[in-house]
């Protein structure tokens, strides 16, 4: 019988040979050697499994916070990490389905440095993500409407509000959160926003645009332009 080199015991250790058989079939056919590699790649593949297992379990939990806290919630959404969601009484935000938000350090290449924070801050307020809208470390607090359309993705800590949290009362002081002069953000289908930009408020974006990192948007953003700089430009089109 031919010879089971690491890669055959690999293989066969991920199709779900167990612990014993491929430690067996490893000691039979092979060295040492190969057999203390197949150990190890046990012990990543159970590693592996037990990480998935726990993010699952850890996804289960946030959402029913989710749910607990008033979102609304489509199916397939995936939390990596505890996502910061404080939802005004009176007021609404919806995940659709295949929603993702990154939250945890390493569930973006980048690292999130802060957890994904959704909030809204008054009554009839309302954040709407679209199908497959995935999120990694961002800002998105709505006084008034923000609509993210269908699988559009926001990079590492971008942030997206519709309001200026403050104005000036009397002569030297500063009002509270949520002044009187919201206005609504809509950012289309398939738009890609680049790490740390900022949208502000007022600002719509087209489908399929792209907002370079760091990028500070201040008006509309035409749809499959790309726009970058600080007030954001359009540099080109989009492919
Ligand atoms: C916007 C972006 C997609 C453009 O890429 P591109 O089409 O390859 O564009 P180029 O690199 O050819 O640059 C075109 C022009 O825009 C400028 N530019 C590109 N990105 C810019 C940015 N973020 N800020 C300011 N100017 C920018 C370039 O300097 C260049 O200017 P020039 O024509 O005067 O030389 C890219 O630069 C970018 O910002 N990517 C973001 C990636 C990211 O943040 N991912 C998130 C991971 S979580």
């Amino acid at each position: 019988m031919a010879k089971l080199g690491t890669w055959e015991v690999f293989r066969f250790a991920l199709n779900g040979g167990d612990r014993d058989s491929v430690l067996m079939l490893a000691r039979i056919y092979s060295c040492p050697q190969r057999c203390r590699v197949a150990s190890k790649n046990l012990l990543w593949q159970s590693l592996r499994r037990i990480n998935a297992v726990r993010r699952g379990l850890l996804n289960m939990l946030w959402l029913t916070e989710a749910r607990l806290r008033g979102l609304e919630l489509g199916d397939r959404i995936i939390l990596n990490g505890r996502p910061c969601l404080q939802r005004h009484v009176g007021s609404r935000i919806t995940l659709a389905d295949g929603v993702c938000l990154n939250s945890s350090l390493r569930s973006n290449p980048l690292g999130c440095s802060q957890p994904v924070m959704l909030r809204t801050l008054r009554l009839g307020a309302e954040i709407i993500l679209g199908r497959g809208v995935g999120l990694s470390s961002n800002s998105v607090c709505a006084a008034l409407r923000i609509h993210i359309g269908e699988g559009t993705f926001v990079g590492a800590g971008a942030m997206i509000f519709d309001n200026d949290f403050h104005a000036p009362v009397d002569e030297w002081t500063w009002g509270d959160a949520a002044p009187d002069n919201p206005k609504p953000v809509i950012i289309g289908r398939g738009v890609f926003i680049g790490a740390r930009a900022i949208i502000l408020k007022g600002v719509t974006i087209g489908d399929r645009a792209i907002v370079g990192a760091g990028a500070v948007v201040t008006k509309d953003v035409p749809a499959r332009s790309i726009v970058a700089g600080n007030p954001a430009r359009m540099v080109s089109e989009a492919k």
